[in-house]
């Protein structure tokens, strides 16, 4: 099913007519190897006769050479899987084309031309979901990265800009609706009970960027009025039975379109926005000009059937892909090597507007929670990459957390060294030089030093280093003078070893002990290897807060005292910092019993500190509940695992729950007495009802550790009287993870609730697969033959596996049995979705820095997936990378 991989005979490719069987070794594309293609396609006619099992392309461009090219007497079409009909050049048909493995290769004079190409495709047969594919009898399209070539013959990179007029012809009971990229330009009847739309997108776009939607939906509509005045229609269109849960996703639209008017004067540019949301979708949602489309998870809410989390990453999710509109379609990539120039730039643009709606201080603890959990280990294993990668095999890999959340935290890192101000400026400056063009990050850069008035140059390191730099603190005092050593290292990465230093900024803030306070922060940039930095005027020892709000994306170590950190927690103006402080405290404790170098007397010690500082943060009125819900949370397990060379999880594991055995048990009742307080706030969204039911989940938390009996009364009657799938969720999460009769009653109950909601099942299975139940393994293999189980659906793979994949004791289970199912999984579903399966390898691929045990069923694992033939071009390379 992977043809772009071996050519053969069949291909016509006459070299290979001999050939032995080539081992299946996809190439690796450099991006040191980039060369402007040499033609271009200004416009781009594409015609479609829509059915589910097959639908017709006619595709028409116009190509002329390339005037900033080496000339070429052929023009090669890239398609993936493609079988070519009939090819016409100017009007006339021809017969010269070949096929070199999955492109087409016509041979082309000097000069303008007009190639017709016709070709079928297969959207019923589509499982991988990009491309053309079918999803609930609707029709719609995923290009990005390379799936336009599954649809037609066409350079398939985004350096080719086209305009796009599209004509779309089926049954009208089918496909009531029709959908492209732009402004409908004409629409009709025709014989039969069918019925066509034409759309034309003036902006010249990549193929990645075309989109077409045909079926039976119905639209929540709306309009903006943009900053110049013009008037914008809006439509979300969904199933008609998901129109109620439509009206969060249009008011996070208008506020995303409002919001990129005043913070990056950016205005919305067609008299149309379309959104629509699919069920069947590999990611999260896709930027197409004019026509997003969504995973139903980002589109559909309601209090009822989504959490406060939900509605969050809607809103931030909405304005990610509409702020893609400038920061990737009116300026685009111009090679995939440059995915974090839209992707990072993108990610940074949403964070801050989710900050601006949400609150600063809470989105940034979420977002660094992100990056530590999910970028760091990759930074840490054998898929590190830079944030603009310099190879690969298959670029679906590359959409990664290092390109998408490093790649914002090194804008954020410009934004911090020149003020918001001066970074508007740069960001304007790159928006006016590069619109309508496909440009690199080193244009992006660039722009910054000239618009901003950055020096830029060594800061490029991070773009082409990858790796987490460790930065060593110490602080020493002496007299009145306080010294500040510092000292970064770049760890090797498996590609490169030496690395420089790099610019590291570093917000910072010198406490003075008696009075809890600081005279203002500084902001000090560590260029070289070590530097030290002197601070008169300190009769005491000051305590140090460092890389305050995470202003740069770095480990820090240093030698502090539990004293040092208790301070910070309880006075640290710096939210982050805070949380910081309260993190370090936890992950110290942890690192030291897991590595076995405590007394008892010194954990007992270091426990009742922790609980001492919790105490403070349960009950400090001062605090609002969404930030105390931040600061009760325990450090993760990926990340307290990152803190060892090499981790045993299941020490990590035990530990971190015997810590939340200790702390449920010694405030039992400051817990008791925080859920009953934040239980008489009412069922609404506004920011105090939303703290409030975050603190009840995480105080159901400590308390199901330190007391089950009566977690699990209170978990089932915060459950039974639930008003929002915050709470349900909340208390079903804490259930799922008690034996008992409440929990299967309840798990019973939730799914015959709401059985026929896609979303909701989701949960269902995500609570079991990732629940503390001592029978997790055994409850995911169940599920992965309920009914509702489907290997092609990527939610529903996702909701089951990737859960159980970070689910510690279960996916770590001494016995080898959790890597087993995800290696299963991963065999299994790599036929059907090589995209979805290849993000399952990540988890097993981490085995370097694991207990040899582990590390060797891990590794046999992958060998065993290795071994398999006719892997994906997409699994394929992440095997082999987390085994080389
Ligand atoms: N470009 C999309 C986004 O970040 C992500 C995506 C990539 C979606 C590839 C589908 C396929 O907004
Ligand atoms: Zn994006």
């Amino acid at each position: 099913m992977d043809i772009a991989r071996t050519p053969s005979i069949a291909d016509g490719n006459p070299q290979m007519a001999d050939a032995p069987p080539v081992p299946a070794q996809p190439p690796l594309i450099r991006r040191a190897d980039y060369k402007p293609f040499p033609w271009l396609v200004p416009e781009t006619r594409l015609h479609f006769d829509l059915g589910i099992e097959n639908t017709r392309v006619v595709s028409t461009l116009k190509v002329v050479p390339n005037p900033d090219a080496a000339a070429d007497d052929v023009i090669r079409l890239n398609g993936d899987g493609l079988q070519v009909s009939s090819v016409k050049l100017d009007g006339l048909p021809v017969k010269n084309w070949e096929m070199d493995g999955p492109d087409l290769v016509l041979p082309l004079s000097a000069g303008a031309h007009e190639i017709e190409i016709v070709n079928d495709v297969s959207p019923e047969k589509n499982s991988q979901l990009m491309g053309l594919y079918a999803s609930n009898g609707m029709l719609c399209t995923q290009c990005e990265a390379e799936g336009f070539r599954r649809i037609t013959f066409f350079p398939d990179r985004p350096d080719i800009l086209s305009t796009y007029l599209v004509k779309m012809e089926g049954p009208v009971a089918q496909f009531p609706v029709l959908l492209s990229n732009g402004n409908k330009v004409s629409a009709g009847e025709s014989a039969g009970g069918r019925h066509w739309a034409e759309w034309h997108d003036p902006w010249p776009k990549p193929s990645y960027l075309f989109a077409l939607v045909a079926g039976d939906l119905v639209a929540r509509t709306d309009s903006f009025t943009t900053m110049s005045g013009r008037e914008v229609d809006l439509a979300v269109w969904v199933r008609a039975e998901d129109l109620p849960r439509t009206e969060h996703a249009m008011d996070s639209l208008k506020k995303s379109m409002k919001w990129d008017e005043e913070a990056f004067g950016r205005e919305y540019d067609l008299d149309v926005f379309n959104i629509v949301a699919v069920s069947d979708f590999n990611m999260g949602a896709m930027e197409n000009k004019g026509l997003n489309v969504f995973n139903t998870k980002y589109v559909l809410a309601d209090p009822d059937t989504a959490t406060d989390g939900d509605y969050d990453a809607i809103e931030g999710v909405i304005g990610h892909e509409y702020f893609h509109n400038w920061s990737g379609n009116r300026v685009t990539c111009r090679d995939w090597f440059q995915l974090s120039l839209k992707e990072g730039f993108t990610v940074l643009r949403d964070q801050l507007f989710s900050q601006d709606m949400q609150g600063e201080a809470v989105k940034r603890i979420e977002d660094v929670r992100v990056l530590r959990a999910v970028q760091f280990p990759e930074d840490s294993g054998p898929l590190a990459h830079p944030i603009r990668p310099d190879s690969f095999r298959e670029i679906s890999n590359f959409y990664t957390a290092t390109v998408y959340n490093k790649g914002a935290e090194v804008l954020r890192m410009m934004r911090t060294m020149a003020g918001p101000v001066a970074f508007r400026q740069g960001t304007d400056l790159y928006f006016e030089r590069h619109d309508g063009e496909a440009a690199t990050c080193e244009d992006f850069v660039k722009a910054m030093e000239d618009g901003a008035g950055l020096d830029l140059r060594q800061f490029r390191l991070w773009y082409s280093q990858a790796g987490t730099p460790k930065v060593e603190v110490s602080l020493t005092h002496k007299g009145d003078t306080a010294t500040l050593a510092l000292k970064q290292t770049v760890p090797p990465t498996p590609d490169r070893i030496a690395k420089k230093p790099m610019p590291i900024p570093l917000r910072l803030a010198l406490f003075d002990r008696d009075s809890g306070s600081h005279d203002g922060e500084q902001l000090v940039i560590l260029s070289e290897a070590e530097k030290t930095i002197a601070f008169e005027g300190f009769a005491r020892s000051p305590v140090l807060s460092i890389n305050r709000g995470f202003s740069a994306p770095v480990s820090i170590e240093r030698e502090v005292s539990t004293e040092d950190l208790v301070f910070l927690a309880a006075h640290d103006d710096d939210p982050f910092a805070r949380y910081e402080a309260m993190q370090d405290l936890v992950v110290a404790h942890l690192v030291a019993v897991c590595s076995d170098s405590l007394t008892g007397a010194a954990q007992e010690a270091g426990r009742k500190a922790i609980a001492g500082a919790l105490r403070k943060v349960l009950t400090d009125d001062r605090l609002d509940d969404s930030m105390r819900g931040e600061l009760m949370m325990l450090p993760g397990q990926t990340y307290l695992a990152e803190q060892f060379l090499v981790a045993d999880p299941g020490r990590i594991h035990a530990e971190r729950e015997a810590l939340k055995v200790a702390l449920g048990v010694a405030l039992e009742s400051e817990l008791i007495a925080l859920h009953e307080r934040a239980s008489t706030l009412p069922a609404t969204l506004d920011h105090a009802s939303r703290g409030a039911r975050k603190v009840k989940a995480q105080a159901l938390v400590y308390l199901a550790a330190g007391n089950p009996d009566v977690a699990a009364k209170m978990a089932a009657a915060q459950y039974d009287a639930a008003q929002t799938m915050t709470d349900r969720q909340g208390a079903l999460m804490v259930l799922t993870g008690l034996p008992g009769v409440a929990r299967t009653d309840r798990l019973i109950d939730f799914y015959n609730r709401y059985r026929g909601n896609e979303l909701v099942v989701d949960k269902w299975f995500a609570l079991q697969a990732s629940s503390l139940h001592p029978d997790a393994i055994e409850h995911v293999k169940a599920l992965a033959n309920h009914p509702d189980f489907n290997l092609r659906n990527p939610n529903r793979v996702r909701s089951l596996y990737m859960a159980f994949a970070g689910n510690p004791h279960a996916f770590h289970a001494a016995s080898g049995e959790g890597y087993r199912m995800i290696a299963d999984l991963i065999l299994a579903l790599d036929p059907i979705n090589p995209q979805t399966a290849a993000r399952f390898v990540p988890p097993l691929g981490r085995w370097r820095r694991i207990e040899p045990q582990r590390a060797a069923l891990m590794r046999a694992e992958l060998e065993r997936i290795a071994a398999t033939d006719g892997l994906s071009r997409d699994t394929y390379e992440q095997v082999t990378r987390s085994l080389g």
